[in-house]
């Protein structure tokens, strides 16, 4: 039950993470292209850390749950057996290409199974092979990771009906013989058998969490997701003319996505959604709309179409002098991720000791434990890529200031012997490891002639120049105790 309310506290602000989280529902803000991706018209979604990635797919989710056409498999590589997968590359193939056959089995594999519990379809004789094929092989209820396991197990064979083989025309004799074959021999038989279904039930396969376990340079890793996207590809574009409604939808983050260097994948642009939220309000990706979803979803609001007014002293006379309202200046201490505001605000519930509206006064407290929380989500981002990340963000404190030049941080960098051997055994300097922060938006640059201080998140055409000034992101100043 939802009560009227001028108070900041009463607001639930929900689980930082998408996943399983039940109230989603309440607060989800549709992104313009969701109807489309729903429609297959996208297939990967990008974006940075906490830009809601996972939110999508679990928007998805829940609606193939109250769809009765809707099937969908939720495949997390969390926790997946990336060891065994490299078993399986397919020799005699360059190297970009020996995992697409794995995958695209194992998607096959996926799309046979939601097929096969679609009860409107039961009944049809590809669905009956499929059935059979499915129980003799991969019988219980297993997941993406057992199947590579059942696979290893089986020498990589599997069985089916020596009827697939002999091309349609089948005696009794060969439907019911059962002979081992090698899974790359059967997956085009076993896409054709798909592709024959007919039905207008919907299959979603959604991969997330690709990132877990990420680390740079791992050469491997880079050529089994390309051969991932590869399948994915493959598969869509093979079903593209028949029956089935097949959905794969991937979610990436950025900073991996862009380092996966292939000239295949600008083919893939058009089926990218790309997450990039805004402060706009009533705009599409707007970060405040998002915020204000969430307390329209806990309480009523003298105003629900502008409910942050009711719930925060939004021109709080008490702000630093430049700064016009209380959003501009928690606003500025995010990377204009979800992920980012929603935690400050449970922050600045926690400070809350009293009923009543959000003030300057306890985003003030709130923001060390907030900055914290910052730098560990940067940290998570940043390991794979530069792993003494901690060093030369010690490094910036020691400048001492929140704005310096180039040869301010370089003095800096040149006094702490980490950084020095890092830069040393990789072959890099100190621009390329500045150029590094600025796309991440931990640093910033000052453009002269508009007077503006500029982010690379902001804005991605955005070069890097080192002959300017540079500032350090507000969201980490109180972690390095920063002053500006
Ligand atoms: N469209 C949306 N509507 C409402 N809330 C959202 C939306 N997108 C993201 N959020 C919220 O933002 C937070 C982060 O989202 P999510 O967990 O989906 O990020 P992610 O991109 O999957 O991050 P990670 O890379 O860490 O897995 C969650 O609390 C989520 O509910
Ligand atoms: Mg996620």
């Amino acid at each position: 039950m939802k009560t009227t309310s001028r108070n900041f506290k009463d607001i639930q602000w929900g689980a930082d993470e998408a996943k399983g989280d039940k109230l989603l529902e309440t607060y989800f803000v549709r992104i313009p292209e969701y109807d489309a991706l729903l429609n297959g018209d996208y297939r990967y979604v990008i974006g940075r850390k906490g830009t809601g990635k996972t939110a999508i797919i679990q928007r998805i989710i829940a609606e193939a749950e109250s769809n009765y056409n809707f099937f969908y498999k939720y495949l997390s590589l969390k926790d997946f057996p990336i060891q065994d997968l490299r078993e399986f590359a397919a020799r005699g193939m360059n190297h970009k290409a020996r995992y697409v056959p794995i995958w695209t089995f194992l998607i096959a594999i996926e799309l046979c199974k939601l097929i096969i519990e679609d009860n409107s379809i039961c009944e049809q004789e590809e669905v009956l092979e499929l059935k059979k094929f499915i129980s003799t092989n991969f019988p219980q209820q297993i997941g993406f990771a057992e199947t590579i396991e059942v696979l290893t197990n089986n020498g990589k064979e599997v069985k089916v009906a020596l009827s697939w083989l002999q091309g349609g025309c089948s005696s009794e004799t060969s439907i019911n013989t059962m002979v081992p074959i090698h899974y790359q021999k059967i997956t085009d038989i076993l896409l054709n058998y798909i592709k024959q279904v007919n039905t207008d039930s919907i299959y979603f396969l959604l991969f997330d969490e690709l990132d877990e376990g990420y680390k740079k340079g791992d050469k491997n890793l880079n050529l089994l997701l390309l051969a991932l996207l590869r399948a994915v590809e493959n598969t869509a574009l093979q079903f593209s003319d028949s029956h089935i409604q097949y959905r794969p939808v991937l979610a990436l983050r950025t900073d991996i996505f862009n380092s996966l260097e292939d000239n295949d994948l600008n083919k893939l642009d058009d089926y990218i959604i790309h997450l990039k939220w805004t402060q706009e309000y009533g705009s599409p990706y707007s970060l405040r709309d998002l915020v204000n979803a969430r307390i329209n979803a806990s309480i009523h609001t003298a105003n629900p179409m502008d409910p942050w007014g009711c719930v925060v002293y939004d021109s709080d006379p008490a702000l630093p002098r430049r700064v016009e309202t209380l959003w501009k200046y928690v606003y500025n201490q995010t990377f204009e991720r979800p992920r980012d505001i929603i935690k400050y605000m449970k922050y600045c519930s926690k400070e809350l000791k009293t009923p009543g509206v959000l003030t300057y006064a306890t985003v003030q407290k709130a923001e060390a434990n907030y900055s914290q929380w910052f730098y560990r989500e940067f940290r998570d981002e940043a390991q794979s890529f530069l792993p003494i990340y901690n060093d030369v963000l010690q490094a910036i404190t020691n400048v001492g200031k929140g704005r310096f030049t180039f040869e301010e941080i370089c003095e800096k960098f040149n006094e702490n012997t980490n950084i020095q051997t890092y830069m040393t055994d990789n072959k890099v300097n100190q621009k390329e490891i500045l150029e590094y922060l600025f796309h991440v938006g931990v640093i910033g640059t000052y453009d002269d002639r508009n007077k503006k201080w500029l982010f690379y998140y902001k804005d991605d055409d955005l070069p890097f120049d080192v002959a300017k000034e540079m500032i350090v992101h507000y969201g980490f100043a109180k972690k390095l105790r920063i002053h500006y």
